[in-house]
């Protein structure tokens, strides 16, 4: 179905409120760790202002109690962040709900949305008052199109216009390539700690893919479906029995999920901790395991290697201490090298691309978090349907 786009309106004069997903991650001094989402929202911004609209921004950052202001989650540094990046002085505004002047050629940012009641319970009355600032409303924000809040859902169906901004609908594109008609081989690699938060997504990847690499605490639960020991690492006893069923499901298609033959395995997660290799049938009793081993990782090349596509979540080590980097740095400049349509996205996949530099080898890094492992998932985002609900709605207003 279609959705309504920010190019199709004129936005000279305009209102422009703009939902971004400025959720960045912060250190200890405040200080943005990673800038990503920011960069990714710069181009809708500066096609909004060359268009001659007035420009607003709309985020939340964390999760605050709501109806409270807490500087920790001001989105102050946001701001400065912004006014660097385009060049212009950004504003930051904090009573905005119920309206304030703008000039022509401005761009604002709006404090964070989730100190507003009702903000995260898709309250009516707010999104209502977030309608009646603007003239348009562009959703932007891909990274929270999965959550039904005021300022992204709510607001779609009260606003005189609303439409889906360049970086929602690339993020789309890019996901839409992978998950409808991939070029063959198509190879996934999923790391993480859990089977159980990346079910779903595994459920949905064996139906598609023709190799699925697996790391870090899911590798272990699949090894113990093999009747492997692993020692005190981490895995799940209760998600064995899916486990097993999920390696059937993959060979019935003729694809396959490799395992590890050998591994990387310590006492303990530490950078003063010894760590050895070790056959995946000889590990101690009291080892955990914490990255792939070298065989391993030579299995896994040529798999990657011969990929069309490739998509990307989680490392599939403990990357952060370099005894248990080589598995994710191998398959990391691997992925680079390798000539597929390449998509990745998640927290720590993004910290791994930008700690091995290979970002600009990457077609297309998901901004996406939650949102990303929904639509690899599967599921429908509900802004995408409200955005689709709109078309006609839209016509009769422009
Ligand atoms: C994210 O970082 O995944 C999004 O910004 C959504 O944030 P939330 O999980 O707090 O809704």
């Amino acid at each position: 179905m279609a959705i309504p786009k920010m190019s199709d309106f004129d936005l000279k004069g305009k209102r422009i409120l703009i939902r971004e997903d400025f959720n960045v991650p912060l250190n200890k001094n405040g200080e943005i760790t990673s800038d990503l989402r920011i960069r990714a929202a710069i181009p809708t911004i500066k096609q909004a202002l060359k268009a001659g609209g007035k420009v607003m921004l709309m985020s939340h950052l964390g999760r605050p109690n709501e109806g409270v202001f807490d500087e920790t989650f001001s989105l102050a540094p946001v701001a400065h962040a912004l006014s660097k990046q385009l060049k212009m002085d950004v504003p930051l505004i904090h009573n905005w709900i119920n309206g304030f002047d703008m000039g022509d050629a401005q761009v604002v940012l709006l404090e964070n949305v989730r100190f507003h009641h009702g903000e995260t319970d898709n309250n009516v009355e707010l999104a209502k008052k977030m309608a009646h600032l603007c003239d348009i409303f562009v959703m932007d924000a891909f990274a929270t199109s999965h959550r039904m809040e005021s300022s992204t859902y709510g607001i779609i169906e009260r606003a005189k216009i609303a439409c889906a901004g360049p970086l929602l609908l690339s993020e789309i594109a890019a996901l839409d390539k992978v998950l409808e008609k991939p070029a063959h081989p198509v190879v996934a690699i999923v790391g993480g700690s859990k089977v159980s938060t990346k079910l779903a997504l595994l459920n949905s990847l064996v139906k598609k893919v023709d190799a699925l690499i697996i790391g870090g605490g899911i590798a272990n639960t699949f090894l113990a479906a093999e009747g492997y020991t692993v020692g005190k690492s981490l895995y799940e006893p209760d998600l064995i029995d899916e486990a097993e069923r999920l390696a059937i499901e993959v060979k019935e298609r003729g694809a396959e999920i490799p395992l590890p033959v050998d591994v990387v395995v310590a006492e303990r997660l530490s950078e003063e901790a010894e760590s050895y290799v070790r056959l995946v049938s000889q590990i101690d009793d009291n080892e955990k395991i914490f990255d792939m081993g070298p065989d391993t990782i030579k299995n896994f090349l040529p798999l990657i290697k011969k990929a069309k596509t490739i998509l990307w979540n989680g490392p599939i080590g403990a990357f952060e201490i370099d005894a248990f980097a080589e598995g994710t740095e191998k398959i990391a400049n691997a992925i680079a090298e390798s000539k597929a349509f390449k998509v990745a996205g998640g927290g720590d996949t993004l910290a791994a691309i930008e700690k091995y530099r290979i970002a600009n080898k990457i077609d297309y890094i998901s901004t996406g978090g939650g949102a990303f492992l929904s639509l690899l998932e599967g599921k429908k985002l509900p802004v995408i349907q409200a955005l689709e609900a709109r078309i006609a709605k839209n016509e009769k207003v422009a």
